[in-house]
């Protein structure tokens, strides 16, 4: 990658999760969902648009042991920093998840109210499993009792974009996450 896309953009007061620590850490998560469903057919749902950078690099860390589909959802979220506490579901999987091992990755939990609404939507499906890959958790930040199965990193309670991340539909192709100058952290 060339060294103007690692440039720290200007609306960031920092970089929290460098390219090469978001690599190793997806990578481990990467051996570790590939233990756990190794000769199992699991089915992959992205949580679109944020997970699209971890899911890319989580599938090519997963075993060829590992049978796995991949799929998509899209739930409304944030319109700003604050969370609305509810989800509509703007787009819905192509396969049905009954009986199949289905493993959702999200790129953040923060209030938790996203993760646990969209699971009990999908589990109401009657899924053999269903887990959770997050890349990032602020656990400090819930307003209900969500614990993720897979965890890349704890993070405190920061507006974070990049990898993925966004603030209005910017920032997302940053390789790097990092903090968020304004206007959430006021700093
Ligand atoms: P929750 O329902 O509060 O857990 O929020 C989940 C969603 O909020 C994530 O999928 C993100 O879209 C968004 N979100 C929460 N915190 C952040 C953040 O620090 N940066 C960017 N998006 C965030």
């Amino acid at each position: 990658m060339s060294a103007d896309a690692r440039r720290i953009h200007p609306d960031l007061s920092k970089v929290l999760l460098d390219e090469e620590t978001l690599r190793d850490r997806i990578r481990e998560l990467g051996r570790e969902i590939s233990r756990d469903y190794a000769g199992r057919r699991l089915m992959v749902v992205g949580v679109l648009k944020g997970s699209v950078m971890v899911l890319a690099d989580l599938l090519r860390s997963l075993s060829p042991d590992v049978d796995a589909a991949v799929d998509f959802m899209a739930v409304s979220s944030y319109a700003g920093t604050a969370s609305t506490g509810t989800i509509r579901v703007l787009l819905d999987l192509r396969e049905n998840p009954e009986g199949r091992d289905v493993l959702v990755v999200e790129d953040i939990v923060d209030t938790g109210l996203t993760l646990a609404s969209l699971t009990e939507t999908l589990r109401a499906r009657k899924p053999r499993s269903l887990e959770v890959c997050t890349l990032l958790d602020k656990p400090d930040c819930r307003k209900i009792p969500f614990s993720p199965k897979y965890v890349g990193f704890k993070i405190p309670n920061e507006f974070v974009v990049g990898f993925g991340l966004d603030y209005e539909e910017r920032y997302r192709q940053l390789p790097y996450v990092g903090v968020l100058r304004t206007p959430s952290n006021g700093q």
